[in-house]
């Protein structure tokens, strides 16, 4: 059974690309989704000091230890003035003090949302690029603008060309699994 790890790239307890992620990770019959919220991966800020002082904290593990559990991570990336939340950035620094390549291999399915028109494509460059650096293989991407309009609870992505373009991305991951 294919193992997800699947989470929205933002500390918000509101956050709509924690929701774009469960609904991802929700389409892929016959897995096991592990869903997870940054909160409860909140460490201090990285520096250098703080690392030397008193090692890398247990959540950045326990995070490494999560991705080695899975075949599949998948995250929908929220944007904060063009690139990463701080809350994932972090996390991503601290990680990659345990180790620089801390995707471990694993293929990725990358999307992102906002309320805005771009939906989230700046930082979704920056994040397909650089999870390749980081051990990451992505397999496919997908950015939602205007979440308030295209999403809804009940019914996911509501604009069929947008539903259309989803699904295409979602048999891209599903292949490279039949493989
Ligand atoms: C500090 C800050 C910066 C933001 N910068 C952007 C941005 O560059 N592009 C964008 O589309 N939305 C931006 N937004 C709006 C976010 O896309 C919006 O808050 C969204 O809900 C964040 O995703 P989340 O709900 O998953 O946390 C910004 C919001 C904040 C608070």
């Amino acid at each position: 059974m294919l193992k997800i790890l699947a989470f929205g790239a933002s500390n918000s307890r509101n956050s709509i690309n924690k929701q774009l992620a469960a609904y991802a990770a929700e389409q892929f019959e016959d897995a096991a989704v592990t869903l997870i919220d940054l909160n409860d991966f909140d460490m201090p800020i990285y520096g250098i000091d703080r690392e030397k002082e008193n090692g890398i904290p247990d959540a950045a593990q326990e995070f490494k230890s999560l991705i080695e559990a899975h075949d599949l991570i998948l995250i929908s990336l929220a944007e904060h003035n063009g690139s990463y939340t701080v809350a994932f950035k972090n996390l991503l620094d601290w990680t990659s003090r345990i180790e620089q390549k801390l995707w471990s291999g694993r293929p990725m399915f990358l999307l992102s949302t906002s309320p805005g028109k771009r939906g989230g494509v700046s930082v979704m460059e920056t994040a397909s690029v650089r999870a390749g650096f980081m051990g990451g293989e992505v397999v496919a991407t997908f950015s939602l603008p205007s979440f308030r309009n295209n999403f809804s609870a009940e019914e996911g992505i509501t604009d069929s060309e947008l539903a259309k373009q989803f699904q295409e991305k979602l048999q891209l991951v599903r292949k490279h699994f039949a493989q």
